[in-house]
């Protein structure tokens, strides 16, 4: 079984639940939340937009048709409306009445226990999250984007944020760059924009590396043994039963 063992030497990579246990549960959900913890994930990613009257909700599109009952774009809908849909039946029968998380819902479960990717797309959705941060001091986050803008105006609001770069398209020095300019804690590119160069730029600098979206073993081992610092997955059951935790999960 392809499987780390000791004389490897190596870290055990961080395991972030992309979108929770997204493989095994509807992702965004508690239930994919839960899933994820259960069976041994370091951290949950999850995806924030705001409701009509301004409140965060766990959500990955901006629209609503493809995760729940509901049709068109989130931020038309007020939070007891949002309160209301289904976000489980599409995923399987065993999840109908799945609802759509609120942000404060999934920081009041998991706060304190697992480490908590919150990627932010826009710039509201950024703010009302540095607002509930401040009422949730023990929660161990860390605010990803792919909107470098958003990242500045956070960093300049708030200096001791755990920041994180997205990548997926574009110049990866300048990337980098930022990421060292924010005093950024990680660097977050997509698994087939990763290279050896940017590797190496990201050790010279110390930048950790997290790559999006890994769920082959065998990937997972091989960016392991180029150096990246871990991964995000669909399926964290899958990737730890690759790198066992000592003593179990
Ligand atoms: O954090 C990495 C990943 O979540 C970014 O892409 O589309 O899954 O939000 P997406
Ligand atoms: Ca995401």
């Amino acid at each position: 079984m392809l499987a780390l063992h000791k004389s490897d030497h190596m870290q055990l990579p961080f395991l972030w639940a992309h979108r929770g246990a997204s493989r095994n549960a509807p992702e965004n959900t508690l239930a994919a939340f839960l899933a994820a913890a259960e069976c041994g994930a370091d951290g949950l990613e999850l995806d924030i937009h705001l409701s009509y009257d301004g409140i965060p909700v766990v959500i990955h599109d901006e629209t609503l048709d493809r995760t729940t009952d509901g049709t068109g774009p989130v931020a038309h809908l007020d939070l007891q409306m949002l309160l209301q849909l289904d976000a489980g039946s599409w995923f399987a029968p065993e999840y109908v009445g799945e609802g759509i998380p609120t942000l404060e819902s999934v920081l009041s479960v998991f706060a304190g226990n697992l480490r908590l990717n919150r990627e932010i797309k826009e710039f509201r959705a950024g703010m009302a999250m540095l607002e509930l941060l401040g009422r949730c001091p023990s929660a161990d986050v860390v605010v990803s984007s792919f909107n470098y803008d958003l990242l500045r105006s956070l960093r300049e609001k708030d200096g001791n944020l755990a920041l994180a770069v997205l990548f997926e398209s574009g110049n990866w020095r300048q990337a980098i760059h930022l990421a060292m300019e924010l005093s950024a804690c990680a660097f977050h590119p997509r698994a087939d924009k990763v290279n050896r160069p940017m590797l190496t730029a990201c050790q010279r600098v110390e930048l950790p590396v997290f790559v999006w979206t890994v769920d082959d073993p065998r990937l997972a081992m091989s960016f392991v043994r180029s150096g990246v610092s871990g991964f995000f997955t669909n399926d964290p059951e899958a990737l730890r039963a690759v790198f066992p935790r000592a003593g179990g999960q």
